[in-house]
């Protein structure tokens, strides 16, 4: 047992430190205390608490966090391996081939490890990447692809850690005042591990005066408010798309207070009943499912989580909870010791699909028991396009004073974009919000829609409510280019330079913008891609612009850091096979062209460049098939079909190049090339007349070189 001197003056000294901060800071922005303070006076508590998950939810990373085993995954053809190196913790990606090593450091780990843990990489830039892989516990402890990550296309080492993780996982972290949830960075201390304060509020003034009434004990509130100081958490019906949940607008991210009803900050949803989704099971489900619960429906509400759980011990005991309520168990089997052994059994999660958890929706026990521990494959849904549609159903609280979230969750991930525009069209009419993020999101739903032109409007709406919201001017930007109508654009995305010159995305947006109208676009690409290396869309822009003022050597180095992030970004396989192939290097150009094919088999620029490649390597037969394929993908590209009418002649296929060149001039009946194309392949296959009539429009079309090659072939018909 420590002295009382020695649990005091951890007291003093950290007390001190906190009023230190607190001359820093302006007056009455931080009222929360230091989290370890708590400890020295309520220190029985503390030491329980430290045991729980909860308490160990986040921390920075050690060697001693993950194993050394290597995970190879065969989906997406990449071997992950963790380093360890002078006490810090490594991440290393290699494709299977081998190639394209990166290595990034984990800083953090997110996870208890009770059921599992995920790595996180902080970036220059102060944002938090999800690593691809997680650690699960059992059979001694495993690791697999992350949730989400089990496809072919995955995130890799870019998946950035939105501010909602961190509001279950952790306490508050500091971040900028106009920190928007678009754009989630952490520059300040990043807190480890879910403290007193989340559950009591701020603590500040009860350390500074210690005793009862200036500090929430939730006990004080009603039942329904106890849940919701736990909810604000453990509520989660789904964490796929729909949205489950918008904070509201007016509220800063990490302001929630307990002391306030949870409605205040966060308005949660649910699929409609009867859309196949009734029987969910996730992994942040116990509110959710517990609220589907005879025990909760018909107890008037007054089961909450601490009927059953210490909020700060691990609970290993819940006989005596259930029996508060079920005294006697009438026709009942015999055993009757671990109620929750066969109420409340555990299942596999279908989000997290290496994970089991307490169901807490009590019922009789399931006849299907053994099935709830089955293998698992994941399924993925995407937002918008392979996501649930239908109706988006208020969840919490049943009931608001107007239609504005409700409306808003229709649109919010295109759930039900359809009746949901006019529906928030109407509720903007009524409510008149004040707050930009309303007719951004009314300006997106009609972007989403197709419908670009009617979005424009509400971005200008947001941004006269604000002239400085980010999201705005950058969207807006990208649907004026989407419209063509490329110079306000240029001086939306110019004029949003000068506003947020760190902003990554609007240097990005406005080297789009140059580009589209052929101007000099290296210069903002590049600033994109010094705020921010890890942005693969701006190294790759960067490439293209460099390549375009004719800086090779640059373009290269932008294009092979593109592909180092995502080895699977097919544009810049393609460009960089040209490029390496323009140094002579062709072993190394054509396994990029062959990469830019083997991640897009869809890119009709890729299966055009490797046909050149191919052509000029004489390799006619393999380059056909390749060319022939980039027609099937764009039917209308002239240029691909000038290849594959050379390519073959090139191979002497004169009636195969005769049917290409007609199919051709169906399309455009004046392409100069198509026409000599034709006429050639006639004459090799001595249709003299055809070719005569083909040769003649050639040797009048526009284009010199093919006027000059018509009139020799005409001169050398018999
Ligand atoms: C300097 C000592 C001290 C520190 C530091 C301290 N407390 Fe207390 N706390 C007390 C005392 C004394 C009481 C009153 C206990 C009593 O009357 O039994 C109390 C009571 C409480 C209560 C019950 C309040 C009520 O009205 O029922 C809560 C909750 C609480 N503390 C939480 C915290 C948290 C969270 C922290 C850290 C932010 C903290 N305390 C830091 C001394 C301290
Ligand atoms: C709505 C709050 C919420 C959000 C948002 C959320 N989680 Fe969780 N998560 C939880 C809760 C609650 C649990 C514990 C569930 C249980 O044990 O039944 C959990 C469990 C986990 C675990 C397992 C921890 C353990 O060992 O028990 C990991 C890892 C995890 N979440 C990662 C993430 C990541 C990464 C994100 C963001 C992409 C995220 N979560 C978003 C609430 C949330
Ligand atoms: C997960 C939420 C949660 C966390 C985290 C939490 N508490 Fe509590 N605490 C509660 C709840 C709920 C109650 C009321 C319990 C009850 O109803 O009996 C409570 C009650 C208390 C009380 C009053 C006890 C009494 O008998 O009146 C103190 C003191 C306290 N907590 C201190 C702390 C300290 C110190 C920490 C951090 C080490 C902490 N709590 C962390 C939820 C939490
Ligand atoms: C700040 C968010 C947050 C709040 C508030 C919160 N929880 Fe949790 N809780 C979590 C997360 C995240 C986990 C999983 C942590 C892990 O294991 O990594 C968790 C885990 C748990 C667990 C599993 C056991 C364990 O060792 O932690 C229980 C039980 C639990 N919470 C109960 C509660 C109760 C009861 C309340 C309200 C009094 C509450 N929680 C409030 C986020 C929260
Ligand atoms: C706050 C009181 C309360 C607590 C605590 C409670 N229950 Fe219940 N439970 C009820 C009520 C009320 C009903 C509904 C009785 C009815 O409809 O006849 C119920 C119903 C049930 C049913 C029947 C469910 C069904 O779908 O038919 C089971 C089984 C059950 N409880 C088990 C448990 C177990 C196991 C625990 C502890 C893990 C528990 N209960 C804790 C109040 C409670
Ligand atoms: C009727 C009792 C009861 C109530 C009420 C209850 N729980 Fe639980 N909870 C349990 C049992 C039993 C377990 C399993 C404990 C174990 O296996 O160690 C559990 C486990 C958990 C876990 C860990 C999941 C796992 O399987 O490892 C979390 C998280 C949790 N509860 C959160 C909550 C939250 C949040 C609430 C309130 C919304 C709540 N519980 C209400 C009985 C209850
Ligand atoms: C060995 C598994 C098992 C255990 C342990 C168990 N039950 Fe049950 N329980 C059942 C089965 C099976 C039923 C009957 C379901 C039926 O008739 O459809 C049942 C029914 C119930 C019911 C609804 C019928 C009634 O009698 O009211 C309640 C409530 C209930 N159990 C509560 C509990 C409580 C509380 C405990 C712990 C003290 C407990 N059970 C322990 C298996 C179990």
């Amino acid at each position: 047992m420590p002295s009382s001197a020695g649990k005091v003056l951890p007291v003093a000294i950290l007390l001190l430190a906190a009023c230190g901060r607190k001359q820093a800071e302006p007056a009455g922005t931080n009222a929360y205390a230091d989290a370890r303070v708590c400890a020295a006076c309520h220190q029985a508590i503390a030491n329980s608490y430290k045991q729980t998950g909860m308490a160990r939810a986040f921390r920075k990373a050690t060697p001693a966090d993950a194993p050394d085993t290597p995970l190879v995954h065969k989906v997406s053809g990449r071997r992950y391996q963790f380093q360890k190196r002078d006490g810090k913790l490594f991440l290393r990606r290699d494709e299977e081939s081998g190639g394209n090593p990166i290595e990034k450091e984990v800083h953090y780990v997110l996870g208890s490890g009770n059921h599992a843990r995920s790595y996180l990489h902080k970036t220059p830039q102060n944002r938090l990447i999800e690593m691809p892989v997680n650690w699960y516990p059992p059979n001694g402890g495993f690791l697999a692809m992350s949730p989400g990550y089990d496809r072919p296309d995955h995130m890799d080492m870019r998946r950035a850690i939105g501010y909602e993780c961190m509001f279950c996982h952790n306490s508050y972290p500091q971040i900028p005042n106009a920190s928007s949830a678009d754009d989630p960075v952490f520059p300040g201390v990043i807190p480890e591990g879910i403290d007193c304060q989340r559950c009591h509020g701020p603590g500040r003034a009860h350390v500074e005066a210690p005793g009862r009434g200036n500090i929430l004990n939730p006990r004080a509130l009603s039942k329904q408010r106890q849940q919701e100081v736990c909810m604000q958490c453990h509520l989660e019906p789904t964490s796929y798309p729909l949205p489950n949940a918008i904070v509201r607008y007016e509220r800063a991210i990490f302001s929630y207070n307990p002391k306030d009803p949870l409605s205040d900050h966060i308005v949660h949803f649910d699929h409609a009943p009867g859309a196949g989704h009734d029987g969910k099971f996730e992994i942040a489900s116990s509110a959710y499912r517990l609220r589907q619960s005879k025990c909760w429906l018909s107890s008037n509400e007054q089961l909450t989580c601490t009927t059953c759980h210490n909020p700060h011990a691990v609970t290993r005991e819940f006989d005596a909870a259930c029996r508060q309520c079920h005294q006697t168990l009438a026709k009942h089997p015999a055993k009757q010791q671990d109620c929750a052994g066969c109420h409340m059994p555990k299942r596999r999660t279908e989000d997290v699909i290496h994970v089991v958890v307490t169901d807490h929706r009590i019922q009789r026990p399931p006849a299907n028991a053994r099935t709830l521990l089955a293998p698992r494959t994941e399924h993925h849904e995407q937002m918008g396009s392979t996501s649930y549609q239908g109706e988006v159903v208020l969840y919490y609280p049943r009931k608001l004073d107007n239609d504005l979230y409700p409306a808003l969750a229709q649109v919010a991930h295109q759930s039900n974009l359809t009746a949901g525009i006019p529906r928030l069209e109407a509720a903007l009419q009524t409510g008149r919000p004040g707050h930009p993020a309303y007719y951004l999101q009314m300006a997106q739903a009609y972007h989403a829609s197709g419908e670009p032109a009617k979005a424009i409007p509400y971005y200008r709406k947001a941004l006269e409510k604000d002239p400085n919201y980010l999201p705005a001017i950058r969207s807006l930007g990208a649907s004026q280019a989407r419209l063509g109508q490329l110079p306000e654009a240029e001086v939306t995305l110019e004029r949003a330079t000068k506003q947020h010159p760190n902003d990554s995305l609007v240097w990005l947006e406005l080297a789009r913008v140059y580009r589209q109208q052929r101007k000099e676009a290296a210069m903002a690409a590049r600033k994109a891609v010094e705020l921010e290396p890890e942005l693969v869309d701006a190294q790759v822009t960067l490439g293209m612009a460099l390549l375009h003022a004719g800086d090779r050597a640059g373009a290269e180095t932008a294009f092979r850091a593109a592909i180092r992030e995502k080895p699977d970004e097919s544009d810049a396989h393609t460009n960089l096979g040209n490029i390496l192939n323009a140094k002579g290097e062709t072993k190394e150009a054509e396994r990029h062209f062959l990469d830019a094919i083997r991640y897009n088999a869809k890119s009709a620029a890729a299966r055009y460049n490797i046909a050149v490649f191919l052509a000029n390597q004489r390799r006619f037969p393999e380059a056909i098939p390749h060319a022939k394929e980039s027609i099937a993908l764009e039917p209308n590209n002239l240029n691909s079909r000038d290849l594959l009418g050379n390519l073959y002649a090139a191979a002497r296929l004169w009636r195969e190049a005769a049917v290409l060149y007609r199919e051709t001039l169906k399309l455009n009946p004046s392409f100069p090339r198509a026409q000599l194309g034709l006429g050639t392949a006639l004459g090799a296959l001595n249709d003299f007349n055809g070719a005569r009539l083909y040769l003649r429009q050639a040797a009048e079309s526009p284009d010199p070189a093919v006027r000059a090659e018509a009139a020799d072939l005409l001169r050398s018909l018999p």
